[in-house]
């Protein structure tokens, strides 16, 4: 019994150690904030600008969307909504994967679930770590997907980004060079500060689109506690009184 009770308390502990063990170069971590609707309207209107191209998000509608975001119909209609004028309609692309499997060799994945597949961290890490790469198709990589397919979408934004380069020496004297970081090569239209804004809204926007009720979970989830938290001194003294006659 005791152990599982340290287990209980260190558990947070343990997960925290390894979250921080596993960012490697250029990650980052955010806190999301599902609350501040400005910013998930900004990250919603960059999706749709700068995703809905190639990748759909085809377990949202556009009136949901409107719903959530405040977002008024009218709004939505102008400057939301551009492969379609039905509000009811969910957020789907022209592009065939047959046609975008030739464009890039892989079809670019649908987005509606993409934050609880790869987390907050590894998504704005993604967007900021677009670097050029002449060897690659569309002249990008990236270190947090190495030899990714997608271009660097955001480029008018933020610009292009180099690597810096370091030398390491191997155990059998070889020596390798290992890119440490990342630094402005071109600038884009934002300075580094907005850009990394701009993701941020992004990342918000799509940690909602992957689970678009877990705010009212959340909110639920603490009335919840807080019932559990009254109860628990009703049902301890109902437990002393029936067994007292037990003992
Ligand atoms: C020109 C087409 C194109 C546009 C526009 C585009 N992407 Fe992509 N994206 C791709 C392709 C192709 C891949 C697949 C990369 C791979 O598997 O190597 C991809 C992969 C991704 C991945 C990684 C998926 C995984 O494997 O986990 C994410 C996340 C992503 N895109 C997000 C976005 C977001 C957000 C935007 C808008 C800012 C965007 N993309 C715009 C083509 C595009």
């Amino acid at each position: 019994m005791k152990k599982v009770i340290l287990f209980i308390c260190l558990f947070p502990l343990l997960t925290s150690v390894v979250h921080a063990t596993s960012n490697g170069t250029n990650s980052y971590n955010i806190e999301v904030d599902l609350t501040d609707t400005k910013s998930l309207q900004r990250g919603a209107r960059i999706f749709i600008n700068y995703c809905l191209s190639c990748h759909s998000a085809s377990y949202m509608r556009y009136n949901r969307l409107g719903k959530d975001l405040g977002i008024s119909e009218q709004t939505l209609k102008e400057n939301f909504m551009f492969g379609t004028d039905k509000s009811g309609e969910t957020m789907k692309i022209a592009m065939k994967p047959s046609e975008s499997k030739v464009f890039f060799g892989v079809s670019p994945p649908d987005l509606s679930v993409i934050a609880r597949a790869r987390g907050a961290d590894w998504l704005y890490s993604y967007f900021l770590s677009f670097y050029s790469d002449p060897s690659r198709p569309f002249g990008v990589n990236n270190l947090q997907f190495k030899d990714t397919a997608m271009p660097h979408v955001l480029w008018e934004l933020q610009g292009f980004q180099r690597p810096v380069y370091n030398t390491v020496t191997r155990g059998d004297g070889s020596s390798v060079k290992v890119i440490e970081g990342l630094e402005t090569g071109s600038p884009g239209k934002l300075s580094p500060q907005e850009y990394e804004e701009t993701v941020y809204d992004l990342v918000n926007f799509l940690v909602y689109l992957s689970e678009p009720v877990k705010l009212k979970r959340e909110k639920i989830g603490i009335w919840v506690i807080i019932y559990l938290l009254v109860l628990l001194p009703v049902a301890y003294k109902l437990k002393k009184e029936y067994w007292r006659d037990v003992k």
